[in-house]
C-alpha cells in the first residue's frame, strides 16, 4: 500500500529525514518509533505532502505520489490526526466530521441542500464508530482532551480514508482513556478494512497493537519488521530500547 524509498528531507542543510525506508502493507497497522527529534513527524508530512522531500520517493498503491499537494493526496485515501490537536474550535463535535464528509463529497452548498441535512447518517455511523454520537452536540472545545484526540481521527475518518496515519494517538491521554484509544485503532483496522501507521512513544502501545515497528534514528530508518525481531534487533537496543527490552 505504501512504500518509501531513500527519503530525504533537509532543512537549510539539516537532515531531518536522511534515508528513511518504509514498507506498509495492506490492511497492516505498522508503529514509527523512535527518540525526539528522530524524524517521525516530518516523515509523515512528506507522506501527506504537508512537505516536499528533497530526494527520495512515495509510492501508494504503486503510484508515485512524490511531492503531490496534501490535497490531492488526501483525495487519493491518506488521511491523518497531528501530533497537535487540529479541529475547527467554533464548530460542534457533530459539525467537525460533517464538514470532513462534505469536503470529501465536495458538495456544492446552496439554498436547496442546507447544510445541517446533509451527510447527517454517515456523520452519526462516524461518532458511533469513535464512541462520541451522544457527545455530538457538544463544542469541540468542550471536549476532553482525549475526546478531542478521538475527534480528530473521527475528522480524518471522514475522508474515508485507506490508509490512516495517526501522530501519537495516545500522546497526554490517561492510562484509561490510552487503552481505550487502543482498542478503538484495533477495531478501526478490522471493521473499516484501514491500514494504519502510527507513531508512538509509548513502548506498551506500540508492542500491544503494531504488527510490523520501523525505527528511525536521527533521520535514518535502522530496523524495520516484526515485533519481536525488533525487540531482540541489537543496533535497535543500543540505539533506543536500552535496557527495557
Ligand atoms: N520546519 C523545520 N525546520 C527546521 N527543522 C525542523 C523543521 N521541522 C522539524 N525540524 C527538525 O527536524 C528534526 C526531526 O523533527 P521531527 O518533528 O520530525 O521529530 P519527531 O521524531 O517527530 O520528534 P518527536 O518525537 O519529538 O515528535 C528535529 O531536530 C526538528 O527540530
Ligand atoms: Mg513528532
Amino acid at each position: 500500500m505504501l512504500q518509501v524509498k531513500k527519503l530525504v528531507k533537509s532543512f537549510d542543510g539539516f537532515l531531518a529525514v536522511n534515508g528513511a525506508e518504509l514498507t506498509v502493507g495492506k490492511g497492516q497497522i505498522v508503529a514509527v518509533i523512535g527518540p525526539n527529534g528522530a524524524g517521525k513527524t516530518t516523515l509523515f508530512n512528506l507522506i501527506t505532502g504537508h512537505l516536499v522531500p528533497s530526494q527520495g520517493t512515495i509510492e501508494f498503491k504503486e503510484r508515485d505520489i512524490t511531492g503531490l499537494s496534501p490535497h490531492k493526496i488526501c483525495h487519493m485515501g491518506i488521511s491523518r490526526s497531528f501530533q497537535l490537536i487540529n479541529i475547527f474550535p467554533k464548530l460542534t463535535v457533530f459539525e467537525n466530521v460533517q464538514v470532513s464528509i462534505l469536503s470529501r463529497k465536495r458538495k456544492i452548498l446552496n439554498m436547496f441542500s442546507p447544510t445541517k441535512k446533509m451527510m447527517v447518517e454517515e456523520t452519526y455511523r462516524i461518532l458511533g464508530k469513535v464512541g462520541l454520537a451522544d457527545k455530538a452536540h457538544s463544542l469541540s472545545t468542550s471536549l476532553s482532551y482525549g475526546d478531542q484526540k478521538i475527534l480528530e481521527m473521527a475528522i480524518a475518518l471522514g475522508n474515508e480514508p485507506e490508509l490512516l496515519l495517526l501522530d501519537e494517538p495516545t500522546a497526554g491521554m490517561s492510562p484509561e482513556e490510552t487503552a481505550s484509544t487502543i482498542k478503538l485503532i484495533k477495531e478501526l483496522a478490522s471493521s473499516e478494512g484501514l491500514t494504519i501507521l502510527f507513531t508512538e512513544h509509548d513502548l506498551d502501545v506500540v508492542f500491544g497493537i503494531a504488527e510490523k515497528i520501523m525505527v528511525m534514528q536521527q533521520g535514518r530508518t535502522i530496523a524495520q519488521g516484526l515485533p519481536a525481531d525488533i525487540k531482540s534487533d541489537k543496533l535497535v537496543q543500543a540505539a533506543y530500547l536500552g535496557e527495557e527490552c
